[in-house]
């Protein structure tokens, strides 16, 4: 088939090579010169594993070529996806964008063709858009054609893989006249062998934000459960795997610690909270999942605080910077509002993230932030390690040898990824969320922190584990 991806961004990118590795001839429409040259010069402008290598492989059999004029490819295209942003710099929702490349392409798709609408927007355009795409054709002259959704569900880190191995494929119908946009949505996705549900374009666009606002409520349950792990004294790990052989629970993304960050859920849970008020309808459960993930930030700076008696004058490394490992992307990454809390209340945060563009963008975003080059370097002369981002390489870091260079011996795991036997062994202090507070035998109580409640800080078991809510 011949297909346009209109924006070659996360989403366009994976689309254009998925669909020239399953045969398909792709244009992949990008006006960004920056990015268009990276692109024709088969360089991915940001970091996902395995997609630089399917765009090199279809770039070179030719089954896959960018540029940044839309007409051409558009009309010669059975299918054209648009997949260009529609979030601005404040996380708010912002259709400007996507309407202006539908009034650009959309006059040009033939009357046989379907426009695929790839980019997640809120529902109320949704309800606009056949009225819409009908009255661009009619301006045009043009018959009128199928408008069709098509969300995606990939995540970052292993989107190729999500998009060639889907575990469903969701097909919103807003306007489909001839019938034939759900028959070439098909064609398009016949090598998928999971279940192809066609919906109408409102319930569509429904499953895709309830998809991830039950991902984030997901989290946001588990960082409260394991608060209250924390209150008794007990295990979120042990806690869930009790909980999780029930097949109506399950284990999955429930993963306690700083809370969820990224271009999607952050941002779909406060504006569906939001847009839903302004049609005088209160959504408290998505409010409570917004509040409790911005609250794991404060509460883990809360805790660096109390840890080293007052973070003014310390330093605390941050070892990642990322929202989640495997990405460059720092889109609402909980590590930007870490480091500034962190500063503002004077300390000097000295940051190393793997990837050498979120190194760079997180200096040129927070104001004083040190950021260094490798794991060592940030944690030497360190009061504290604070763990923001779970990169392999961190889990294993030689604590052993790491005790020798730092100020003093604590550890906060804001992933929950880190073993804490291990950090124990070497010397450390180690808090996290909900898996207990370890304080190696030989330290002694530590400093109880500013807002302990009375009576908490004596008779804690040397060596022994105790809540982090305890004291
Ligand atoms: C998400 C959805 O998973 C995906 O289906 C959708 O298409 C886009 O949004 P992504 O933003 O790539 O994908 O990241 P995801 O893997 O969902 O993680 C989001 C955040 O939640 C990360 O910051 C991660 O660290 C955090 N997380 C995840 C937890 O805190 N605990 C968990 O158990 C899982």
């Amino acid at each position: 088939m011949k297909v346009t991806v209109i924006g070659q961004g996360y989403v366009g990118l994976v689309t254009s090579a998925g669909a020239a590795a399953w045969g398909h001839e792709v244009v992949g429409v990008e006006r960004q010169e920056d990015r268009l040259r990276a692109l024709l010069s088969g360089h991915v402008p940001f970091h996902e594993p395995s997609l630089g290598e399917l765009v090199d492989l279809h770039l070179g059999d030719g089954r896959l070529r960018f540029t940044a004029d839309s007409q051409g490819p558009v009309s010669a295209s059975s299918l054209t996806f648009v997949a260009v942003g529609t979030v601005n710099a404040d996380q708010e929702w912002e259709t400007n964008t996507i309407r202006a490349c539908l009034a650009e392409v959309v006059p040009h798709i033939p009357d046989d063709g379907a426009v695929v609408v790839r980019s997640t927007c809120p529902p109320d355009f949704i309800g606009q858009l056949p009225a819409y795409v009908d009255g661009l054709r009619r301006d045009a002259g043009r018959e009128p054609i199928a408008v069709m959704l098509n969300p995606e569900f990939t995540k970052e880190g292993t989107a190729v893989q999500d998009f060639l191995t889907p575990d469903r494929v969701v097909i919103g119908v807003a306007s489909d006249p001839k019938e034939h946009g759900v028959a070439l949505l098909r064609e398009f996705y016949a090598q998928v062998e999971a279940p192809v549900l066609v919906l109408s374009a409102m319930d569509a666009i429904l499953a895709k934000l309830g998809a991830n606002l039950f991902l984030a409520t997901k989290i946001s349950f588990a960082n409260e459960l394991a608060a209250l792990c924390d209150l008794y004294g007990s295990q979120i790990e042990r806690v869930i795997e009790g909980m999780a052989h029930d097949p109506r629970i399950g284990g999955s993304f429930l993963r306690a610690g700083i809370g969820f960050g990224g271009s999607c859920l952050p941002h779909q849970v406060t504006m569906t909270v939001r847009e839903a008020a302004a049609r005088g309808h209160e959504t408290p459960l998505f409010a409570a999942v917004d509040d409790i993930n911005l609250r794991q930030r404060l509460t883990f700076v809360d805790r660096i605080d109390a840890l080293v008696d007052g973070v003014a004058g310390r330093r605390v490394a941050l070892l990642g910077l990322t929202f989640k490992p495997h990405t460059d992307d720092l889109r609402a990454a909980p590590s930007l509002d870490i480091a500034s809390m962190l500063i503002d209340r004077g300390a000097s945060v000295v940051a190393f993230d793997p990837m050498e563009t979120a190194r760079r963008n997180a200096k040129a975003q927070v104001r004083r932030l040190i950021v260094v080059s490798s794991a060592l370097e940030a944690v030497t002369d360190a009061d504290v390690i604070a763990l923001v981002t779970e990169w392999p390489e961190f889990v294993t870091l030689p604590w052993a040898q790491i005790a020798s260079v730092v100020r003093q011996r604590i550890v906060i795991d804001g992933r929950n990824a880190l073993d804490p036997d291990a950090l124990l062994e070497a010397g450390f202090v180690y808090s996290s969320f909900g898996r207990g507070h370890r304080i190696p035998a030989e330290l002694g109580v530590p400093a109880a922190p500013a807002r302990a409640p009375e009576g908490t800080r004596m008779g804690i078991p040397i060596g022994a584990e105790f809540a982090v809510g305890d004291f």
